[in-house]
């Protein structure tokens, strides 16, 4: 490293003095992608909200840590509509994550065999070991909304559904499974931007299903599903938390915190706020008023 008479540092050529950002390289790249105040404003904006999930995502290290060390089963359900930002907080959610200790299940189209089964059968065998954190990017709970507004399933299969589901999560939370429900929750105009971005988006376009395409048309459908839903199937061993998704980061920072909320242990770091916010984090009970 050079420096001058008055001891200033002076970097040398192609090099970078630890510890602090080569500046050229962002002047290059800021004219590259014409980046104008506002531009530049929006990015940082975004990763500063980055940067104020990390003490929750590493608050969620020891809660994995603690599940670990207890032996104890977690279930977190991501519910919604398409676009309600499930995928965006699994991600974030399992950033730092251990992860020989979560797994988050997606299912497709269910197989020809697993139509035959019972059910809850696809869903029980990817339940989790002890120490273990199963999420499930969309559940059992498709029965409740997709399928009955779809036709993938019949009248019958959707009443047996609804009759039987509470039990099931009943015994699953008696039996000592620590057991999470998110349904986030979005507006149509929101749903609609979101899809449309989608569209002109090639990081994003594959999110888009023929599923989704009719979620808009069929939105008045969904919405009868979700009160019948949320109505009958909020319990108090298994409640519904709605988690508003219009603003992407609170939604993300709350569903962080919900889950915090949801393990008693002992927090790492006792100053953190882990209150949810009441704008954003509502009762599946004050949902159907
Ligand atoms: P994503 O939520 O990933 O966008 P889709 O919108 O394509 O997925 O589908 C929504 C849900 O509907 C998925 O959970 C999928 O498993 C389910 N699904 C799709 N086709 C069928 C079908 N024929 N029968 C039952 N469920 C289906
Ligand atoms: C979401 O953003 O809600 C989902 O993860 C993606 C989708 O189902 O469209």
């Amino acid at each position: 490293m050079n420096t001058t008479a008055t001891g200033e540092v002076i970097p040398l050529e192609g090099t970078q003095e630890e510890g602090k950002p080569d500046l050229r390289c962002f002047d290059d790249l800021a004219d590259k992608h014409d980046l104008d105040d506002a531009k530049i404003k929006k990015i940082l904006g975004k990763h500063l909200q980055e940067e104020e999930l990390k003490p929750y995502q590493a608050e969620l290290i020891r809660l994995q840590q603690h599940l670990e060390e207890t032996g104890k089963r977690m279930i977190i359900l991501y519910e919604g509509r398409d676009a309600a930002g499930k995928g965006g907080t699994i991600r974030r959610v399992t950033r730092y994550m251990n992860e020989k200790h979560y797994r988050v299940i997606v299912m497709g189209k269910p197989t020809e065999r697993q139509a035959s089964q019972w059910f809850f059968q696809k869903y029980v065998s990817q339940f989790p070991r002890g120490g273990e954190i199963a999420m499930f990017d969309r559940s059992w709970y498709n029965r409740a909304m997709v399928e009955p507004v779809f036709g993938f399933c019949s009248e019958t299969e959707y009443k047996n559904f609804m009759k039987g589901v509470t039990g099931f999560e009943k015994e699953l939370v008696r039996q000592g499974t620590i057991l999470v429900k998110l349904y986030f929750s979005v507006t149509k105009d929101v749903q609609l931007k979101r899809f449309e971005r989608r569209q002109g988006d090639p990081l994003r376009q594959w999110k888009l299903s023929e599923v989704d395409m009719q979620a808009q048309e069929r939105w008045d459908d969904f919405t009868n599903v979700k009160y019948e839903m949320l109505k009958r199937t909020h319990t108090t061993s298994a409640p519904w938390t709605v988690i508003r998704s219009m603003d992407k980061h609170l939604c993300r920072l709350n569903a962080m915190k919900v889950i915090l909320n949801a393990v008693h242990y002992e927090k790492h770091d006792k100053e953190l706020d882990i209150i949810p916010d009441d704008k954003i984090v509502i009762s599946g009970a004050r949902e159907i008023e």
